[in-house]
């Protein structure tokens, strides 16, 4: 693994923000109807409590990990499901919730898979958004931020596994040797 430091995108305060006010137009959308939430693991684990908490709809929860091959920073489009729902979606107004859309390829193939199973309704939401890598066209209703085209961590995001704890959001620097 190559050394890295890291630079700060967003501080904690700017994403807690976020976060709230994604909440509050969550809440106001859906308002009278439950939202089943479905967290895309592991990423979106520490974004999913945090919108999640602060949503005044009735919130079922369950989750997904989906794994696309490729290298620690570039996906390849070959997604394999690692685990599945535990519950049925149909007729169920579902928001998927993702850390971060890059090419669109991973979202594309769960957003196609998830739709098959007749949900009431089907809407994504993720924390950040890279729109110059797009390469599957993918709707998302709700975004956090859109950041340009680098590789970044925290708020659950990782380099191999690194980084998903820390509490703002980075970008992973190469340091030369
Ligand atoms: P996509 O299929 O190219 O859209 O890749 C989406 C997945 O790649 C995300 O769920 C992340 O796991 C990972 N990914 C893409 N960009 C980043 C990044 O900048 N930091 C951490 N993970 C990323
Ligand atoms: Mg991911």
């Amino acid at each position: 693994m190559k050394k890295y430091h890291i630079e700060k995108m967003f501080t904690e305060e700017e994403v807690d923000a976020r976060v709230e006010a994604l909440a509050a137009q969550i809440s106001k959308d859906y308002e009278g109807r439950p939202v089943h939430i479905i967290c895309m693991l592991k990423g979106a684990a520490f974004f999913t409590c945090a919108l999640a908490k602060r949503l005044t709809v009735p919130v079922t929860l369950d989750f997904m990990s989906a794994s696309s091959y490729g290298s620690s920073t570039q996906s390849s489009g070959i997604v394999r499901i690692n685990k599945d729902l535990d519950e049925s979606i149909e007729g169920k107004d579902v928001l998927v919730i993702e850390d971060i859309i890059d090419t669109g390829r991973t979202l594309g193939y769960i957003l196609g898979l998830l739709g098959d199973r007749e949900p009431a309704s089907l809407r994504l939401c993720v924390l950040l958004d890279k729109p110059d890598r797009r390469v599957v066209e993918v709707p998302v209703d709700y975004t956090g931020f859109e950041i340009p085209d680098e590789f970044v961590v925290g708020c659950g995001m990782d380099y191999d596994q690194q980084c998903r704890n820390l509490p703002y959001i980075g970008i992973v620097k190469f340091d030369e040797d």
